[in-house]
C-alpha cells in the first residue's frame, strides 16, 4: 500500500484555492472546495494540460489550455473537449489539521 504524503495544513489552503504536488512521480492537485479537501490527477484527459494552472470556481477547475472543466469532487469531465474523467485520490486530515493525500491506484 502506498504511503500518505503531507500536503499542507488546513489553514495553508483556504477555500477556493488549490495546489499541485508530486506524489512519487505522479502529478496531483489538492483543492479546498468550501472547506472540503479533494484530490485529482493534475493532468487533463484532453491533451495532458496542467489543471493546477487553471481557474477554480466552486467545485470546478478549468484547464488553461482549451477550457475543459472537471469536477474536483469526482474527477468527472464537465464539458468538451475532455470526455474522460481524471483520477481522484483519498484525502485525510489528521488531528493537527494536516492534510494528507495518497495515490492508491497501484495498491
Ligand atoms: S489539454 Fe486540457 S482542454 Fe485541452
Amino acid at each position: 500500500m502506498s504511503d500518505w504524503t503531507r500536503v499542507c495544513t488546513r489553514e495553508e489552503l483556504p477555500p477556493g484555492q488549490h495546489r499541485a504536488l508530486d506524489v512519487d512521480g505522479a502529478q496531483l492537485l489538492v483543492a479546498n472546495v468550501d472547506g472540503e479537501f479533494h484530490a485529482i490527477e493534475d493532468v487533463c484527459t484532453h491533451d495532458g494540460g496542467d489543471l493546477a494552472g487553471g481557474v477554480q470556481c466552486g467545485y470546478e477547475i478549468e484547464c488553461p489550455r482549451h477550457g475543459a472543466r472537471f469536477d474536483l469532487r469526482t474527477g468527472r469531465a464537465l464539458c468538451a473537449p475532455a470526455y474522460e474523467p481524471v483520477a481522484v485520490f483519498p484525502i485525510r486530515i489528521d488531528a493537527d489539521g494536516v492534510v494528507w493525500v495518497r495515490d492508491d491506484r497501484w495498491d
